[in-house]
């Protein structure tokens, strides 16, 4: 009897042993299930946001070693996943040669996270038009707090070098400007590259990054469609010829706010086949001021409508607001209005100029130009060093619908000219404005001047 009482508290015993361990199993089994379903998605969220570190492709960010075929590898694997982030990350420097990042065959939505330092070679080599080129793009990121330095000094003084006289008034405006000298005497090749250029994207963002010392253009956009441009800071030094800070061509529905532009050209540059252009909230200076044109040149046709700029400041800059066309071309500026910009140290705060001509081209009159019509100024105020308002219209194509509204001009000390001057420029003055602009012709140009400009755009 004893032994079986015995013999049932052992079976009791081991069943119940027996079904703590097998709990014990079930428990840990479960947990690794949990661990590995965790890691698991882990993995996905790292595969579907794709990220590349530009050091895990063989960069080394030294400032010295070639990075080129890190960033092109890096690059290819980003391209193939829909929202691949490529990641160039801090506390490096990376220097890269001119490279393409083509997206033809990429998949949409890439981001390029620039939180480190970019260098351009120093050196002359296998430059083209662009160092760091993104084309064919939907949906195209460069976000972050990096900088991408154009080390420009070594174009710029081998330029200054052959070009003592140089007035800082030559253009990039797709015309060959006249480098060759620079070639002869300097080391680097006479055309100068653009430091970060997008070509025939959609959907482009840039922000938060810098762009420094480019050897031409820091920021260009040619044919495309959907641009945010934000938070970002351009920079490089008043006195470097050509260094526009961004240019705008064949680009539809840009918007640029938020951001700061020093540089030794236009600080932003809106050429043909532009419309849908809002910039505001910028701050511009030193450089050349924020221009439309220059239009039309070697007889071009061009057509720029729809652009605001507002809620602005300019100061120690060449000009002010600016539409210049060349003589001889055809199509139209539509639709533009500059409101609440204040000046401050600008030599030519308000400037239409139909005669453009660039020092270093002959520029005869011709008996067309681009057409101007439909520019309002709207609350432009601050201070002037040379001329107030300049509007030097076209004899055969005058411009029209010019509008004023509370301009308050001031002359520094050192101001050269307080008379406004207008030439075939016709429009109204909707306030009082300082100092007092007698010279706009009411109503319209006669019908004479409607001219063969060549239509509609
Ligand atoms: C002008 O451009 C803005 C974007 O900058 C756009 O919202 C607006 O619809 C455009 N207007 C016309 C008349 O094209
Ligand atoms: C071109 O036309 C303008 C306006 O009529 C005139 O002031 C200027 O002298 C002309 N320039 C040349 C080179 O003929």
């Amino acid at each position: 009897m004893k032994n079986i009482k015995f013999l049932v508290y052992l079976i009791f015993l081991v069943w119940l042993l027996s079904n703590h361990l097998s709990c014990i199993s079930a428990k840990s089994h479960k947990h690794r299930k949990l661990q590995k379903a965790i890691s698991f998605s882990q993995e996905r969220a790292a595969i579907s946001s794709n990220s590349l570190n530009v050091l895990n492709y063989g960069a080394k960010g030294d400032g010295i070693a070639d990075d080129t075929n890190a960033f092109e590898a890096a690059w290819a694997e980003a391209c193939k996943v829909s929202g691949s982030v490529v990641t160039v990350p801090s506390g490096s420097v990376f220097l890269v040669k001119p490279i393409s990042f083509s997206g033809a065959n990429c998949q949409p939505n890439l981001v390029f996270q620039l939180d480190g330092k970019i260098i351009a070679p120093k050196s002359s080599g296998a430059w083209g038009l662009q160092w760091l080129d993104f084309t064919k793009l939907q949906g195209i990121t460069i976000r972050g707090n990096g900088i991408i330095d154009g080390q420009g000094s070594v174009w710029w003084n081998d330029y200054l070098d052959t070009n003592p006289t140089y007035e800082s008034e030559a253009e990039a405006d797709g015309g060959s400007p006249d480098w060759e000298n620079a070639e002869a005497k300097g080391q680097m090749p006479s055309t100068k590259p653009t430091a970060l250029r997008f070509y025939g994207s959609t959907d482009v963002t840039v922000t938060g990054i810098t762009i420094q010392n480019s050897p031409q253009t820091h920021l260009k956009f040619d044919d495309c469609n959907g641009v945010q441009v934000f938070g970002i800071s351009i920079s490089s030094p008043g006195n470097s010829p050509n260094t526009d800070g961004i240019h705008l061509q064949n680009s539809k529905d840009v918007v640029i706010h938020t951001t700061s532009l020093a540089c030794g050209d236009d600080c932003i540059s809106i050429q043909t086949g532009c419309s849908g252009i809002y910039v505001h909230n910028v701050n511009c200076g030193p450089g050349h001021g924020i221009s439309i044109g220059g239009l039309g040149k070697d007889g071009t046709r061009a057509c720029v409508s729809n652009v605001t700029v507002r809620d602005s400041t300019i100061q120690n800059t060449l000009n002010g607001v600016r539409i210049k066309t060349w003589q001889g071309g055809s199509g139209s500026v539509q639709g533009v209005m500059f409101s609440n910009i204040q000046v401050s140290e600008v030599e030519n705060p308000i400037v239409i100029d139909q005669y453009y001509c660039d020092g270093s081209h002959h520029c005869p009159n011709k008996t067309s130009a681009v057409a101007i019509s439909g520019v309002s100024y709207q609350s432009i105020k601050g201070t002037y060093t040379s001329n107030p308002v300049r509007f030097a219209c076209s004899d055969s194509t005058p411009c029209s619908g010019i509008t004023l509204s509370t301009i308050d001009l001031n002359p520094s000390s050192q101001a050269k000219n307080d008379n406004p001057f207008c030439w075939e420029a016709f429009g109204e003055l909707q306030t009082a404005t300082t100092p007092t602009i007698s010279c706009l012709r009411t109503g319209g140009p006669s019908r004479k001047h409607i001219n063969n400009n060549g239509g509609s755009c």
